[in-house]
């Protein structure tokens, strides 16, 4: 099989970077393909901890290209922060090529995102984005007001369609750069940097995959933040389902043969506190798992909401994306709870819902019917194959195949790249 995606089945952070660090050593490409830096990957190898958000988690193998697709929005600046402290780390990028046709997050995208979040938190709407500009970025993307990376190729029409659009959205530059002189003097400075890692990467891609080369699609945030299928309007900016993986690369979909769906053991949520989670365990609950697994965000470093593992919700992401094997990663953060619980169905009003009337619009609404199981004392260190897990953490992994109808591949049981079971 030469091209596999990586798409995460929750609401993100199940543990997609471990993953893609684990796969990567033996691919050949690697490629991020939506989102931006509202992602934070975080991967733990020989080289040291990183919290990725932009540079693939593939950059650790240096025999093989990273590509950051064209479905990603970019900060410039974040992206040469990110590659000076791989540097540092001894980690080179001279193999990342950076797709032309991605588009620039500029500095009026993150200025429009705090102050469309506060208007919404003022109406106790709030989504608690990351940001990072994302939804202003994609919005100009998509009313092509957009700036992409290969405009940085000709200096006078960037400059031309910077000053553009600098004239368009001055009135919002309160706080960061407000003349156009300092705006562009910082893009100088980083076209200088980026500019040799530009390239049109759905070439190189189409013919890697005419020589059969080995592939890897590492999608960010998961498919309940999906634009579309997600738990709208709680949701990121682009398309988080293995369609995207296709139009954020210039794959065909045909070619991707193996689609491995990332499902955290439990579950968890970031953004506003208000936002439904049917599964949410009770808060003591909650700050336990939370403190053990380290459940706060890569990337803004907010507490994350614990819950249960959700059956229905992931039965819906499979019927989104096919996943052909799961990976289950944090199995380990289970270990020491008396029982465990999977929501396996949900109820309305006293009624359950068939999954043929689930409605993702109608989480609020619902109740969860859980299978009680039992829990697990310890966790075996050394773990190398399925035989060595915890009877009971055995039972746990059969009953998520069982609920999916899709078999387990991978089990991950700690942040580092050795922590994980193939079987
Ligand atoms: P991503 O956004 O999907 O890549 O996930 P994050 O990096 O945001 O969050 C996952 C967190 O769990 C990170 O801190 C990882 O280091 C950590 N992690 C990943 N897999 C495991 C695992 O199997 N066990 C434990 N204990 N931690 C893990
Ligand atoms: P990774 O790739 C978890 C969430 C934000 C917010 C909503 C919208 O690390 O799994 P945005 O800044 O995208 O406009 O925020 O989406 N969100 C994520 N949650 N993991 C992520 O990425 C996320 N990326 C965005 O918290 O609720
Ligand atoms: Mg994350």
């Amino acid at each position: 099989m030469s091209v596999k995606a990586i798409i995460g089945a929750q609401w993100g952070d199940e543990g997609k970077g471990k993953i893609v660090d684990f796969l990567s050593q033996k691919v050949d490409f690697i490629v991020r393909f939506n989102g931006g830096p509202n992602a934070g990957h975080t991967v733990l190898n020989k080289y040291g901890k990183f919290k990725l958000h932009l540079i693939p988690s593939g950059i650790f193998n240096k025999k093989a290209i990273s590509i950051i697709g064209n479905g990603v929005v970019i900060n410039p600046e974040v992206l040469v922060k990110e590659m000076k402290e791989l540097k540092k780390a001894g980690v080179f990028c001279e193999n990342l090529k950076i797709s032309d046709k991605a588009h620039l997050i500029l500095p009026w995208h993150l200025e429009i995102d705090a102050i469309e979040e506060k208007e919404r938190e003022k109406k106790g709407k709030s989504i608690g984005t990351t940001l990072r500009g994302i939804g202003p970025a994609f919005s100009d993307k998509v009313s092509r007001f957009g700036l992409r990376m290969g405009d940085l190729k000709d200096l006078k029409k960037f400059k031309e369609k910077l000053y553009f659009l600098f004239e368009l959205k001055k009135h919002i530059l309160k706080k960061t750069e407000n003349s156009f002189s300092k705006v562009y003097k910082k893009f100088l400075s980083l076209r200088k940097i980026l500019l040799p890692f530009i390239v049109e990467t759905e070439f190189i891609l189409w013919k890697a995959v005419s020589k059969k080369k080995e592939i890897l699609l590492e999608g960010a945030q998961g498919t309940l933040l999906d634009i579309d299928f997600g738990t709208y309007p709680n949701v990121t900016s682009s398309s988080c389902i293995l369609a995207s993986a296709s139009q954020g690369s210039g794959i065909p979909p045909k070619e991707i043969k193996e689609i491995i769906g990332v499902v955290k053991a439990y579950t968890t949520r970031v953004g506003a506190k208000t936002q439904p989670f049917p599964t949410e365990m009770p808060e003591k609950l909650a700050n336990i798992l939370r403190e053990r697994a380290n459940e706060y965000g890569s990337t803004t470093g907010r507490p994350r909401r614990c819950g249960w593992l959700d059956g229905v919700l992931l039965k819906y992401a499979q019927k989104l994306n096919g996943f052909t094997f799961l990976a289950i990663t944090k199995l380990d953060c289970l270990t020491g709870f008396d029982k465990l619980k999977i929501c396996i169905k949900y109820k309305e009003k006293q009624k359950v819902v068939p999954f043929e009337k689930f409605s993702i619009s109608n989480l609020e609404n619902y109740k969860p019917i859980y299978l009680n199981l039992s829990g697990w004392k310890t966790f075996p260190s050394n773990c190398q194959k399925f035989s060595h897990l915890p009877r009971e953490a055995q039972n746990y992994l059969r009953e998520i195949e069982e609920i999916v109808k899709v078999p387990i591949k991978f089990v991950s049981f700690g942040p580092e790249r050795e922590k994980i079971l193939s079987i």
